[in-house]
Protein backbone atom coordinates (compact mmCIF):
# COMPACT_ATOMS: atom_id res chain seq x y z
CA UNK A 1 0.00 0.00 0.00
CA UNK A 2 1.71 3.57 -1.30
CA UNK A 3 -0.43 5.74 1.21
CA UNK A 4 -0.69 6.12 4.74
CA UNK A 5 -2.65 7.84 6.87
CA UNK A 6 -1.47 11.35 8.97
CA UNK A 7 -2.46 11.36 12.58
CA UNK A 8 -4.27 13.86 13.58
CA UNK A 9 -5.79 14.72 10.35
CA UNK A 10 -8.33 14.61 8.23
CA UNK A 11 -8.59 13.78 4.78
CA UNK A 12 -4.77 13.84 4.48
CA UNK A 13 -2.95 10.49 3.52
CA UNK A 14 0.69 10.96 3.19
CA UNK A 15 2.12 9.03 0.14
CA UNK A 16 4.93 6.51 0.89
CA UNK A 17 7.58 8.04 -1.61
CA UNK A 18 9.74 4.96 -2.61
CA UNK A 19 12.52 7.14 -3.33
CA UNK A 20 13.21 8.06 0.16
CA UNK A 21 13.97 4.35 1.37
CA UNK A 22 16.84 3.30 2.93
CA UNK A 23 18.97 2.30 -0.03
CA UNK A 24 19.82 5.90 -1.38
CA UNK A 25 22.82 5.84 -2.98
CA UNK A 26 24.29 9.12 -3.09
CA UNK A 27 24.77 10.50 0.15
CA UNK A 28 26.58 8.47 2.25
CA UNK A 29 26.12 10.25 5.35
CA UNK A 30 24.24 10.06 8.80
CA UNK A 31 21.70 12.93 8.92
CA UNK A 32 21.78 15.01 11.69
CA UNK A 33 20.13 18.44 12.85
CA UNK A 34 23.05 19.85 14.97
CA UNK A 35 20.49 22.48 17.05
CA UNK A 36 23.01 25.50 18.83
CA UNK A 37 20.93 27.11 21.26
CA UNK A 38 21.63 30.11 23.01
CA UNK A 39 21.88 33.97 24.20
CA UNK A 40 21.96 36.53 21.42
CA UNK A 41 25.80 36.88 20.72
CA UNK A 42 26.96 33.91 22.44
CA UNK A 43 28.29 32.68 19.29
CA UNK A 44 25.74 30.19 17.34
CA UNK A 45 26.26 31.82 13.92
CA UNK A 46 29.88 32.34 14.38
CA UNK A 47 30.62 28.51 15.00
CA UNK A 48 27.24 27.23 12.58
CA UNK A 49 29.50 29.18 9.62
CA UNK A 50 32.67 27.57 10.40
CA UNK A 51 31.64 24.14 11.07
CA UNK A 52 29.70 24.31 7.92
CA UNK A 53 32.82 25.90 6.13
CA UNK A 54 34.97 22.34 7.79
CA UNK A 55 32.21 19.97 7.02
CA UNK A 56 32.23 20.83 3.36
CA UNK A 57 35.92 20.36 3.28
CA UNK A 58 35.54 17.29 4.33
CA UNK A 59 32.78 16.28 1.94
CA UNK A 60 29.75 16.57 4.22
CA UNK A 61 26.40 17.82 2.85
CA UNK A 62 25.10 20.39 4.74
CA UNK A 63 23.22 23.57 5.38
CA UNK A 64 22.42 26.28 8.23
CA UNK A 65 19.50 27.49 9.01
CA UNK A 66 19.87 30.92 10.98
CA UNK A 67 16.61 33.05 13.34
CA UNK A 68 18.29 35.78 12.09
CA UNK A 69 17.71 34.91 8.36
CA UNK A 70 14.40 32.71 8.35
CA UNK A 71 12.92 35.91 10.74
CA UNK A 72 13.43 37.86 7.05
CA UNK A 73 11.27 35.25 5.39
CA UNK A 74 9.54 31.60 6.39
CA UNK A 75 8.86 33.86 9.92
CA UNK A 76 8.90 37.60 8.76
CA UNK A 77 5.05 37.44 10.51
CA UNK A 78 6.29 36.37 13.82
CA UNK A 79 7.72 38.33 16.55
CA UNK A 80 9.40 38.13 20.09
CA UNK A 81 6.40 36.65 22.30
CA UNK A 82 6.42 33.17 24.20
CA UNK A 83 4.22 31.77 21.59
CA UNK A 84 6.05 33.80 18.56
CA UNK A 85 8.93 32.50 19.11
CA UNK A 86 7.33 28.91 19.88
CA UNK A 87 6.01 29.15 16.07
CA UNK A 88 9.07 30.20 14.51
CA UNK A 89 10.92 27.48 16.77
CA UNK A 90 8.30 24.80 15.38
CA UNK A 91 8.43 25.80 12.00
CA UNK A 92 12.27 26.03 12.03
CA UNK A 93 12.40 22.30 13.51
CA UNK A 94 9.93 21.27 10.77
CA UNK A 95 11.79 22.81 7.69
CA UNK A 96 15.03 20.68 9.15
CA UNK A 97 13.36 17.52 9.64
CA UNK A 98 12.76 17.66 6.02
CA UNK A 99 16.62 18.53 5.26
CA UNK A 100 17.85 15.94 7.09
CA UNK A 101 15.18 13.78 5.53
CA UNK A 102 17.40 14.67 2.06
CA UNK A 103 20.01 13.40 3.34
CA UNK A 104 21.64 16.90 5.07
CA UNK A 105 23.61 17.63 8.16
CA UNK A 106 21.55 20.62 9.19
CA UNK A 107 23.31 23.38 11.46
CA UNK A 108 20.09 25.34 13.17
CA UNK A 109 20.93 28.78 14.87
CA UNK A 110 18.27 30.03 16.72
CA UNK A 111 18.01 31.16 20.72
CA UNK A 112 15.49 28.63 21.08
CA UNK A 113 15.05 29.90 24.96
CA UNK A 114 12.83 27.50 26.46
CA UNK A 115 13.26 23.93 27.41
CA UNK A 116 9.73 22.94 26.10
CA UNK A 117 9.93 24.56 22.54
CA UNK A 118 13.61 22.54 22.19
CA UNK A 119 11.96 19.26 23.30
CA UNK A 120 9.66 19.69 21.15
CA UNK A 121 12.20 20.57 18.15
CA UNK A 122 13.73 17.30 19.42
CA UNK A 123 10.31 15.05 19.18
CA UNK A 124 9.82 16.61 15.68
CA UNK A 125 13.38 15.47 14.20
CA UNK A 126 13.44 12.36 16.03
CA UNK A 127 15.66 11.84 18.83
CA UNK A 128 18.30 9.57 16.56
CA UNK A 129 19.07 12.73 14.68
CA UNK A 130 18.73 15.33 17.13
CA UNK A 131 21.70 17.14 18.51
CA UNK A 132 21.57 19.86 21.17
CA UNK A 133 24.32 21.94 21.44
CA UNK A 134 24.15 24.08 24.36
CA UNK A 135 26.77 27.61 22.71
CA UNK A 136 27.18 29.29 26.43
CA UNK A 137 28.49 32.62 26.62
CA UNK A 138 27.66 34.52 30.41
CA UNK A 139 25.53 37.22 29.50
CA UNK A 140 28.36 39.69 30.26
CA UNK A 141 30.11 38.35 27.89
CA UNK A 142 26.97 38.72 25.37
CA UNK A 143 26.48 41.60 26.38
CA UNK A 144 30.29 42.95 26.15
CA UNK A 145 30.35 41.36 22.49
CA UNK A 146 26.68 43.18 21.66
CA UNK A 147 27.64 42.66 17.63
CA UNK A 148 24.46 44.30 16.76
CA UNK A 149 24.07 47.30 18.96
CA UNK A 150 20.73 44.92 20.75
CA UNK A 151 21.53 44.47 24.76
CA UNK A 152 22.38 48.45 24.64
CA UNK A 153 19.13 49.05 22.82
CA UNK A 154 17.29 46.77 25.24
CA UNK A 155 18.61 48.32 28.43
CA UNK A 156 17.74 51.79 26.99
CA UNK A 157 14.41 50.06 26.50
CA UNK A 158 13.87 50.07 23.42
CA UNK A 159 13.37 46.69 23.05
CA UNK A 160 10.92 44.32 24.33
CA UNK A 161 10.89 40.62 25.66
CA UNK A 162 14.93 40.72 24.83
CA UNK A 163 15.98 37.44 25.87
CA UNK A 164 18.22 37.22 29.07
CA UNK A 165 17.34 40.58 29.67
CA UNK A 166 13.50 41.23 29.91
CA UNK A 167 12.71 37.47 28.75
CA UNK A 168 14.15 33.96 29.76
CA UNK A 169 16.50 31.50 28.23
CA UNK A 170 16.11 28.07 30.52
CA UNK A 171 19.76 27.04 29.93
CA UNK A 172 19.99 23.08 28.64
CA UNK A 173 20.11 20.42 31.05
CA UNK A 174 21.49 17.73 29.31
CA UNK A 175 22.69 18.69 25.86
CA UNK A 176 24.42 16.80 23.89
CA UNK A 177 27.74 19.19 23.68
CA UNK A 178 28.39 22.08 25.61
CA UNK A 179 30.03 24.98 24.31
CA UNK A 180 32.03 27.63 26.41
CA UNK A 181 32.77 30.73 24.24
CA UNK A 182 33.89 32.62 26.56
CA UNK A 183 36.71 29.82 26.92
CA UNK A 184 37.05 28.54 23.84
CA UNK A 185 38.46 29.63 20.70
CA UNK A 186 36.11 29.11 17.50
CA UNK A 187 38.14 26.58 16.04
CA UNK A 188 37.90 24.39 19.18
CA UNK A 189 34.12 24.62 19.88
CA UNK A 190 34.35 23.86 15.86
CA UNK A 191 36.27 21.10 16.97
CA UNK A 192 34.05 19.90 19.37
CA UNK A 193 31.11 19.45 17.40
CA UNK A 194 33.16 18.31 14.44
CA UNK A 195 34.67 15.44 16.14
CA UNK A 196 31.04 14.57 17.71
CA UNK A 197 29.33 15.03 14.29
CA UNK A 198 32.43 12.38 12.70
CA UNK A 199 31.62 9.73 16.07
CA UNK A 200 28.25 9.57 15.09
CA UNK A 201 28.89 8.76 11.67
CA UNK A 202 31.21 5.58 12.13
CA UNK A 203 28.35 3.50 12.75
CA UNK A 204 26.99 4.66 9.60
CA UNK A 205 25.69 2.02 7.12
CA UNK A 206 23.96 2.69 3.90
CA UNK A 207 20.74 2.07 5.64
CA UNK A 208 21.03 5.29 7.85
CA UNK A 209 21.46 7.41 4.93
CA UNK A 210 17.97 8.58 4.45
CA UNK A 211 14.55 6.80 5.34
CA UNK A 212 11.62 8.59 5.86
CA UNK A 213 10.84 9.99 9.24
CA UNK A 214 8.29 8.25 11.07
CA UNK A 215 4.26 10.40 11.52
S1 LIG B 1 14.04 32.59 18.97
O1 LIG B 1 13.91 32.98 20.38
O2 LIG B 1 12.74 32.60 18.27
O3 LIG B 1 14.73 31.30 18.81
P1 LIG B 1 15.74 33.68 16.91
O4 LIG B 1 17.00 32.92 17.08
O5 LIG B 1 14.82 33.25 15.82
O6 LIG B 1 14.97 33.73 18.32
O7 LIG B 1 16.06 35.22 16.63
C1 LIG B 1 17.00 35.87 17.42
C2 LIG B 1 17.58 37.07 16.68
O8 LIG B 1 16.59 38.07 16.52
C3 LIG B 1 18.67 37.68 17.51
O9 LIG B 1 19.93 37.23 17.08
C4 LIG B 1 18.51 39.18 17.29
O10 LIG B 1 19.31 39.58 16.19
C5 LIG B 1 17.09 39.34 16.87
N1 LIG B 1 16.16 39.89 17.89
C6 LIG B 1 15.34 40.93 17.69
N2 LIG B 1 14.56 41.13 18.76
C7 LIG B 1 14.89 40.20 19.69
C8 LIG B 1 14.43 39.88 20.99
N3 LIG B 1 13.46 40.57 21.57
N4 LIG B 1 14.99 38.85 21.67
C9 LIG B 1 15.97 38.13 21.07
N5 LIG B 1 16.46 38.38 19.84
C10 LIG B 1 15.92 39.40 19.13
Amino acid sequence: MSYFPIPGSQNLHGFAFSYLRPEHPQMKQKPLVIWMTGISASGKSTIADALAVELRAAGRFTYIIDGDSVRNGLCKDLGFTDSDRDENIRRVAEVARLMAESGLIVIVALISPSVASRHYARSIIGTDRFVEVYVDAPLDTAESRDPKGLYKKARAGLIQNFTAIDSGYDVPVFPEIHLKTHELSIEQSVQQVHTWISSAQTDFTDSDSVRPASG
